[in-house]
């Protein structure tokens, strides 16, 4: 199709360093072709000159790109799993503070909603939670911490009340669950990765990526896991060849990392 995508992705990448080839290609055309038809650019060569001169047109695009939708205890059933099965293993083997990553954690629900559950089993000196996502905007309202109701769907009134303070029509989350929490800026598909987790939360964000962009991934956050060590996946994410990344799959959405005498003889 003559219309410019390739080379406006070249054009992004250079820009933004975000390279879209490594995102799913149709569900991409069809959000940045609905930005480009608003501003009644003839072609993405045209869209891309016009977010060079206007940095909102650039914020919205790159929105667009991105999307942010994240909620608290997002499939509530998972996060009970987690809490009842997977913690439970980690706190008893843990050696120091468990160290944990909510990647792509979008404006923070999910790192405070992991917040909250550890809290219930450990001081939160004895843990600290990565949160990371590509995006600074939402990386800023994530450590503001104030929401809407919307965020709130999976929540219990009793959660609301313990973590929040009520400012309006808003929700302000309780400083203290911040202590445990660092926000970076990263990008899961050319950053390096930290290393030594004993959990590692990344939902939904793996279905917007290639196959290849996601092997590299998955091959990534295995070495980022110590022996034992769990990934927590989205719903729609399943990992079809786990043993290809020294994982094993442990529950629906859940894999952990094989120990290195399991991982040698595979
Ligand atoms: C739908 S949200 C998911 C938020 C949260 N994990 C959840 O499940 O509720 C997807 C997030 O992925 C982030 N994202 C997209 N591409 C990324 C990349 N290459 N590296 C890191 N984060 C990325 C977006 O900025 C967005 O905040």
């Amino acid at each position: 199709m003559a219309d410019g995508y390739e080379r406006f992705i070249a054009d992004m990448k250079q820009l933004t360093g975000i390279d879209l080839s490594l995102y799913k290609e149709e569900q991409m055309r069809r959000r940045l072709t609905a930005l480009k038809n608003k501003y009644q650019a003839a072609d993405f060569h045209e869209y891309f000159t016009l977010l060079k001169q206007d940095a909102r047109l650039l914020d919205e695009c790159l929105d667009r790109m991105t999307i942010n939708v994240s909620s608290f205890f997002r499939n509530r059933k998972r996060w009970t799993y987690l809490e009842e099965h997977i913690l439970p293993k980690l706190i008893e083997k843990r050696k120091g503070k468990l160290k944990i990553w909510s990647a792509a954690c979008s404006t923070g629900e999910e790192p405070y909603t992991l917040a909250m559950i550890l809290s219930k089993f450990l001081p939160l000196t004895d843990f600290t939670i990565l949160a990371t996502d590509i995006d600074a905007k939402v990386l800023e309202k994530a450590q503001t911490g104030l929401y809407d109701e919307r965020a709130f769907q999976e929540c219990t009134k009793d959660e609301i009340k313990t973590h929040f303070t009520q400012e309006g029509k808003l929700y302000r989350i309780t400083p203290r669950l911040k202590q445990p929490i660092r926000f970076k800026k990263h990008n899961l598909l050319s950053d390096p990765y930290e290393r030594g987790f004993d959990l590692i939360v990344c939902r939904n964000v793996l279905i917007y990526f290639t196959d290849q962009a996601k092997e590299k991934i998955y091959a990534s956050f295995s070495e980022s896991l110590m022996p034992g060590g769990f990934l927590f996946v989205g719903s729609t994410e399943q990992i079809f060849h786990p043993h290809t990344f020294h994982l094993q799959s442990s529950a629906t959405f859940f894999y952990q990392r094989m120990k290195e005498e399991v991982a040698l003889k595979n």
